[in-house]
């Protein structure tokens, strides 16, 4: 598969997502461990459905990249920011690594700021916001670690297990986050 280096950091960079790709991530997201975190928990997602979701999100105002690990050169995850609205400058963001090894070092983290750079610094974005499910502890402090405010919550809105949980949301501001990446590429000049 051909990725393209479009945000470059230490570990990962963010590559448009290529459709050929959707098995790979129909794979991940039939896996609970991961699709439990994410809204597709509830959803077969067959391949022919994840080609239509991929190409869906290419044609729409969504901006989705592949999350690349530089070593190995492999394809671990997407993100994407998605509810783009020029007019107020703000967006959604969402992310998931589906290769379980690369869980806990700092990819998401790192792929969360570099999407974020690109979307205060080269989209011009005010404000970009988050749901998390409560239990998702893990997210919570990689988002924290980015610079992510909880705003609120809404309480017992997923159940599971006959357990409810919250759903959390989070936003940070372009005056809260500090480029890194496009701050280098403007200084290289
Ligand atoms: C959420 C996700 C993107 C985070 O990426 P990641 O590369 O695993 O996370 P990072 O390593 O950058 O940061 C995770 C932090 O949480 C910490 N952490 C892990 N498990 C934790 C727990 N149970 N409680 C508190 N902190 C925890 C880690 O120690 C790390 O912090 P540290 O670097 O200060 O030690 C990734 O795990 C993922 O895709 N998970 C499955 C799908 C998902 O949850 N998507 C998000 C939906 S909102």
């Amino acid at each position: 598969m051909k990725y393209f280096k479009k945000l470059i950091g230490e570990k990962c960079y963010l590559s448009p997502i290529s459709i050929e790709d959707a098995e790979q991530y129909a794979e991940w997201l039939n896996d609970l461990e991961v699709s439990k975190n994410l809204l597709v928990a509830h959803q077969q997602i067959t391949l022919q459905k994840e080609i239509e979701i991929l190409t869906e999100m290419s044609k729409n105002q969504s901006q989705i990249f592949g999350i690349i690990d530089i070593k190995s050169k492999k394809l671990i995850g997407n993100c994407s920011l998605f509810k783009i609205n020029h007019r107020n400058r703000k967006a959604e963001f969402g992310i998931f690594i589906g290769d379980k090894k690369f869980w806990n070092k700092g990819y998401g983290t790192e792929a969360a700021k570099l999407i974020l750079d690109y979307g205060f610094n080269i989209l011009n974005l005010n404000n970009i916001m988050l749901e998390v499910f409560s239990y998702n502890k893990r997210a919570i402090k990689s988002y924290e670690k980015v610079g992510f405010k909880t705003i609120g919550k809404r309480r017992e809105t997923l159940i599971i297990g006959n357990k409810k949980y919250d759903e959390i949301y989070m936003d940070i501001l372009a005056s809260e986050f500090e480029s890194v990446y496009i701050k280098k590429i403007m200084e290289e000049d």
